[in-house]
């Protein structure tokens, strides 16, 4: 039998949830990941202090285990201030996320685009402290294929505007978005998620309407999914991954308004193992997923090591209520235990 062991990966980009959501299903990231960004959207309400992240810290902890580390962040407010940002950091927390208001799942109270400049202060004192800006990268109020390249100019302004503050575009989804975070500084770089290196419109609504690949940003055209494909097995370290696995109840996806989030924890580094070995690149995987986030991030790398074993699998068609990415479908590789 075949397998495969690499260094520990991180996923930073992680939808954890709350009550039996984050009780039944934290093990399922905390099994094939050393670390993970824990979103401060996934709450409701989202966390705004450091008040917030750490119960919620202990709280993903208590359900994960296993050596396992939360990393924490806020979700920037109008009342972000620099005490709340150095606090914040102080007590380990590790970056600020700026939703565009209205732009995702609770984001309806985020700081508009226009307003962003009364935040500068808070970017003035991450920038001293080296703590990171994440960013969800659409603009709000425009066509939703044309959201991520009309947010691109913000994501300019503000590398313009703070040149030592790192900055993380998250979930891009278009050749726009690999073009500039390419060209611009070293400061700039961008998680890319399983799903968008896997899925097109077509999946989600070029036949029947498929809820479960509905995520925001929506996924794009082939030619986009192509540029990030090429992003990932250049070696590039700008990219790294993040999942965005976004859990969401089977009812609150299959209904007349369903909720955005593809919940792809259950299958992510299989399904990458997977992925990467179609291309031809698999040596570009360990890279990819444990190496240039937490140099990004300025983390150590994992210690630890995780296996793979070439051993098909049907993904199940619910893990607690939630339908999981590829349900049903047969995966190559699976963690070994
Ligand atoms: C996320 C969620 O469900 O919390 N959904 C998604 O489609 N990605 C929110 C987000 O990260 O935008
Ligand atoms: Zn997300």
């Amino acid at each position: 039998m075949d397998t495969i062991t690499i260094r520990m990966p991180d996923d930073f980009h992680v939808h954890f949830r709350e009550g039996e959501l984050l009780r039944r299903l934290a093990y399922l990231v905390a099994q094939q990941f050393g670390r993970a960004i824990a979103m401060p959207n996934t709450l409701n309400p989202p966390i705004r202090t450091v008040d917030d992240a750490i119960p919620y810290r202990d709280e993903i902890l208590m359900h994960s285990g296993n050596g396992f580390q939360p990393l924490m962040t806020l979700k920037l407010y109008p009342d972000t201030t620099p005490e709340v940002v150095r606090g914040a950091h102080a007590a380990g927390v590790v970056a600020v996320k700026y939703y565009p208001e209205g732009v995702t799942t609770n984001a309806e109270d985020g700081v508009s685009v226009g307003r962003l400049s009364e935040l500068y202060p808070a970017f003035e004192a991450m920038q001293d402290i080296g703590m990171l800006l994440l960013l969800h990268g659409e603009m709000p109020g425009v066509f939703c294929l044309d959201r991520e390249a009309a947010f691109l100019e913000v994501l300019r302004r503000l590398c313009s505007d703070f040149p030592g503050l790192k900055i993380v575009l998250e979930h891009i989804t278009t050749a726009g978005a690999v073009e500039a975070v390419y060209t611009l500084p070293a400061t700039v770089a961008a998680t890319i998620t399983l799903h968008h290196l896997e899925l097109t419109l077509d999946d989600v609504i070029g036949d029947k309407i498929m809820p479960h690949n509905f995520c925001k940003p929506v996924v794009k055209r082939p030619q986009d999914r192509e540029a990030l494909c090429y992003a990932v097995t250049s070696g590039n370290p700008k990219f790294f991954f993040g999942s965005d696995s976004a859990p969401h109840p089977i009812c609150a996806k299959e209904c007349a308004e369903g909720c955005a989030g593809v919940f792809t924890a259950p299958v992510a580094m299989p399904r990458l193992m997977e992925f990467f070995e179609t291309l031809g690149c698999l040596t570009k995987l360990d890279p990819f997923v444990s190496q240039f986030g937490a140099e990004f991030y300025g983390l150590p790398l994992n210690q630890g090591t995780l296996t793979l074993v070439r051993e098909p699998w049907i993904v199940p068609v619910e893990y607690a209520g939630v339908r999981p990415y590829l349900a049903g479908r047969t995966i190559i590789w699976r963690i070994a235990e």
